[in-house]
């Protein structure tokens, strides 16, 4: 380090803490204090310095983030204390018998313990070791006793603070336990885009999770929306905490996430009014959960009752009713999604499954119904995870009897019978009918939800019954509506219909990349759209790419570059882009770093016809590239663009000693993106 000069130094650490803080701040507070832009400053800063210097680059360097290693395979590293397992009840009485145990284990009577209950987690497990500090290894769990160094691929989790903060004193050594997760609606976007590119799905989101953990790539795994809860504690030299209730505190201030749903409990009556309310909340909670852990708070008096070999004494699993259950499909049926898709139906005998009556499950696309073998009449596992889509886990072939029928995709569109087609490549066969009614109401449900134009208030019902009665022909024409329009469904009054006007106005300010997901482009999901909202900053760029320059993005492939560019040239898409402005809807221009671009501070004005674009393009792209583009010529303007046959401003220019230039000109400045000739 003694080349280096110490500015350098500070300037590194200052970046790095930081960057850890923001990163903080975003990912686990979800409440960031500076913008994107800023925070790709310093992040970039970052890199630059690290990269000029390598040494600088430390364990806890936020630039450890983004992934890049190959491994060959994972080292074997033993846990300094095992990893225990957890004893299992299903009911009340197990549980009502685990609490009598503690009682007779710790000698003391209810009303001297408490419980931490906690949901459990359905992820990967993994330790966490950080030595002064900073992060230095992470493992799996492994056999409990020994686990695999994955800790290249931990760091890229964005709720795994390399550092930790905002503790008193740094313990010397700290070994943090948790689970990464992937949240149910990350998982079932996953799956979607698996699904589009026609790889395999995932089963679960604790398999996306663990898959995505497991890889030797840890570029794979940063691409991966992971998340890591924490809950518990190995070896810890240097503090002093003294029950799950601090160490959670503890874990909050050092900038972890933990479980959402973690609830002190004085006796056991409290114990099961809380196991009963996440057990009605599971649904809307965050990560699948598939039942409560019960721990005595005091960490004194978990030593006191002890462990056995496998598992703890002080502790006990407490698991939801099962999740799967056996049944029959009667049918498939094939329904006809957003993008034309065709997706084969399991129609099933219903069954209960946690609470829920399910009689249909998703069977995604035709392959999967192959792989699984999927025939009418099986007998099938079907499988609920949280509010995750039912899913068919597997056929029981043992109960076969030679009577059910294959399945096959039909030639049709079911709904309005054009053709189908499946494009090579593509998983999904898709109906060829451009203004298909399933398309429409599919799409309009895509268009109002949540991480599109999120217009709450407003209802899949409500929508369709648009649709059905001709109030609305397409998701453009809900900005268009008047009261007397809502007034024609059933069963609205004038605060409804005022409600859904609310929603509908203030769904015009979309971010973009929002209004990206909104649009509905084939194979682009919500990351995507956040991707490409990064990368081209407008769907005016976006639009103006082709599929060479989309592929140089990371993350878009060749199939998805086509998409994009095939769905901005097809007229219907334009028509609707620009109805959409017509009505309002702010078309975002973003993550340019506004006080980069070219032009900035530059004022123009345009006079006369230009040949080569309308004055309002001109004006967009100078905009576009940071220009003022003023329609009066004054000392202020730096140049005034003149084509055919210029007015009066021309006279003016001259006499305030404007610069005069011609469209050849202009496009050079476009070309060379923003760049102002030599000469001036
Ligand atoms: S505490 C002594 N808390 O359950 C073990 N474990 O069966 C103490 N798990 O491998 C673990 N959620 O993956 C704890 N809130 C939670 C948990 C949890 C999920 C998992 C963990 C562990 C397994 C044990």
């Amino acid at each position: 380090m003694d080349d280096i000069p110490q500015s350098i130094l500070d300037e590194a650490k200052w970046l790095r803490d930081k960057i850890n803080y923001h990163n903080y701040r975003y990912y686990v507070l979800d409440n960031p204090e500076i913008t994107d832009a800023e925070y790709d400053r310093l992040f970039d800063r970052l890199i630059e310095l690290e990269k000029k210097y390598p040494k600088i680059r430390t364990p806890d360097s936020p630039t450890l983030k983004v992934g890049g290693a190959v491994l060959k395979s994972f080292h074997s590293v033993p846990h300094r204390l095992p990893m225990l397992s957890l004893n299992k009840v299903t009911t009340e009485g197990g549980f009502l018998d685990f609490h009598r145990r503690i009682l007779e284990l710790t000698g003391l009577s209810e009303d001297k313990i408490a419980y931490m209950l906690e949901p459990k987690f359905d992820g990967l497990a993994v330790e966490l070791i950080y030595e002064n500090g900073v992060l230095t290894m992470g493992l799996t769990r492994g056999d409990g006793l020994i686990g695999e160094d994955i800790t290249a691929n931990l760091r890229t989790i964005r709720t795994i603070p390399l550092k930790l903060y905002n503790h008193g004193n740094v313990p010397k050594l700290i070994e943090i336990r948790g689970e990464v997760l992937l949240s149910k609606r990350d998982f079932e976007n996953l799956n979607r885009q698996r699904s589009e590119k026609g790889e395999e799905l995932f089963a679960n989101p604790r398999n996306a999770a663990a898959g995505s953990v497991r890889q030797l790539d840890s570029s794979i795994t940063a691409s991966r929306p992971l998340n890591f809860v924490a809950y518990g504690l190995g070896v810890v030299i240097g503090v002093d905490i003294k029950n799950q209730e601090s160490l959670l505190n503890y874990l909050k201030k050092a900038g972890f996430k933990t479980p959402k749903y973690a609830f002190l409990c004085h006796n056991k009556d409290e114990v099961i009014k809380r196991y009963n309310y996440i057990l009605n909340n599971r649904d809307e909670y965050e990560f699948e959960i598939d039942g409560t852990v019960i721990k005595l708070n005091d960490f004194d008096l978990r030593e006191k009752v002890g462990e056995l070999s496998r598992s703890p004494r002080w502790a006990v699993a407490w698991k939801f009713p099962p999740s799967q259950e056996q049944t029959t499909v009667e049918d498939i049926v094939v329904s006809v999604g957003r993008t034309g898709a065709l997706t084969p139906v399991a129609v099933l005998k219903p069954v209960h499954i946690a609470g829920v009556k399910v009689s249909r499950a998703t069977l995604h696309n035709e392959d999967e119904v192959k792989r699984k073998d999927i025939r009418i009449g099986d007998t099938v596992i079907v499988e609920r995870a949280g509010d995750v889509i039912p899913e068919v886990v597997k056929v029981i072939k043992e109960y076969r009897t030679g009577n059910e029928k294959p399945f096959e995709m039909p030639k049709k569109c079911p709904v309005c019978g054009a053709s189908v087609e499946r494009l090579e490549g593509q998983a999904a066969v898709r109906c060829l009918n451009i203004s298909c009614p399933a398309k429409q109401k599919e799409y309009l449900r895509h268009f109002i939800s949540r991480g599109a134009m999120d217009i709450d208030g407003l209802g899949y019902k409500i929508v369709e019954q648009m649709l059905d009665k001709g109030i609305i022909r397409d998701a453009a024409d809900l900005y268009f509506l008047k009261k007397e329009d809502i007034f024609k469904l059933e069963r609205t009054g004038n605060k409804l219909a005022q409600n859904i006007l609310d929603a509908i106005e203030k769904s015009k300010h979309p971010s973009l990349k929002s209004l990206i997901f909104a649009l509905g482009i084939p194979n682009v999901g919500e990351h995507l759209a956040s991707v490409l909202a990064k990368e081209f900053g407008s769907i005016d760029a976006l639009s103006e790419k082709t599929t060479d320059e989309l592929i140089t993005v990371n993350e878009i492939g060749p199939i998805v570059a086509q998409s994009i560019f095939d769905y901005f040239r097809e007229e219907r898409n334009i028509r609707f882009i620009e109805k959409l402005k017509k009505a309002g809807v702010v078309f975002p221009v973003e993550n340019m770093e506004r006080e980069n671009l070219p032009l900035l501070g530059k004022t123009f004005v345009l006079t006369g016809t230009l040949e080569s674009f309308t004055r309002e393009k001109a004006k967009d792209m100078l905009e576009q590239l940071g220009a003022k583009v003023s329609s009066s010529v004054s000392r202020k303007t730096d140049f005034v663009i003149a084509g055919e046959n210029p007015g009066s401003k021309i006279v003016k220019a001259k006499q305030l000693n404007v610069k005069i230039k011609d469209e050849k000109w202009l496009k050079k400045v476009f070309d060379s993106k923003g760049e102002i000739p030599e000469n001036g």
